[in-house]
């Protein structure tokens, strides 16, 4: 997969040569290019804000240096297929996991990074012409700008990729893979300042292995995010389920 991120602070995004991310960039899973938004500016100051028409406080990404970087973006990728284009932003979508496994089959993402009061609605429109514009959320708070949210995204997404992470199976039984959290997870030593893993872990019965954990998962959802409970699939509930 190739990803671009756009931004006025690429230092921003260095972490992103660290750990399971930088080594699959360094194996050539992963294509990840930060581009400096300044590289596009004409003037002196490389100025990429102005204040906003009709008032208002705060400033607003100019549209010149966005058109620039994106066609600069749009003309090193081939011609074939639409890149997706995702402006991280408090007035878009939320980011889920279902949006983190439909991303990841994509071959090319970029990410513009906004600050500041956000990018000239008219960049927004123009690339929809070279691109499919996505408008992201990563919650319902505010950040700074978009780039914390792009190592949100990325993170999220690039994991999923094929040969980034080393044990695939974990992906399988993680938090949100299905509606249901996680269920709690216990290593040696079996007892540690008074406390001791579940008995029915140590007995090596995968059946009530497999019971317990299903509980504690259910146990888990209804208590902490029961908006989640009512998104479970009937059907796929047997009567153990609901006595949990
Ligand atoms: N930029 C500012 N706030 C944001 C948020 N919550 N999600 C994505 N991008 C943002």
């Amino acid at each position: 997969m190739r990803i671009d991120v756009v931004s006025i602070f690429p230092e921003y995004l260095a972490p992103l040569d660290l750990s399971l991310i930088g080594r699959a960039r360094e194996e050539g899973i992963l294509n990840l290019n930060v581009t400096n938004l300044r590289d596009f500016t004409t003037d002196r100051h490389h100025k990429v804000d102005d204040t906003p028409y009709g008032g208002g406080a705060g400033m607003v990404m100019m549209p010149e240096p966005w058109g620039q970087a994106l066609d600069s973006v749009r003309a090193s990728a081939p011609e074939a297929a639409k890149p997706i284009l995702i402006v991280p932003s408090p007035a878009g979508a939320v980011f889920d996991q279902q949006m983190a496994y439909d991303f990841a089959e994509e071959d090319h993402l970029v990410f513009a990074c906004g600050r500041y009061e956000g990018i000239d609605e008219r960049v927004i429109d123009y690339a929809r012409e070279n691109f499919t514009v996505i408008p992201v959320s990563i919650g319902d708070y505010v950040l700074n700008g978009g780039e914390v949210a792009v190592m949100v995204m990325v993170e999220a997404i690039a994991r999923l990729i094929p040969g980034v992470i080393g044990n695939p199976e974990s992906l399988v039984e993680e938090s949100h893979s299905d509606v249901l959290l996680e269920y709690p997870v216990y290593t040696k030593p079996a007892a540690w300042r008074g406390r001791e893993v579940p008995e029915v872990l140590l007995g090596g019965n995968h059946q009530r292995v497999a019971r317990f954990r299903r509980d504690e998962q259910i146990r888990r959802t209804a208590t902490r995010r029961p908006d989640l409970i009512n998104l479970l699939d009937a059907a796929k509930l047997n009567r153990k389920d609901r006595d949990a």
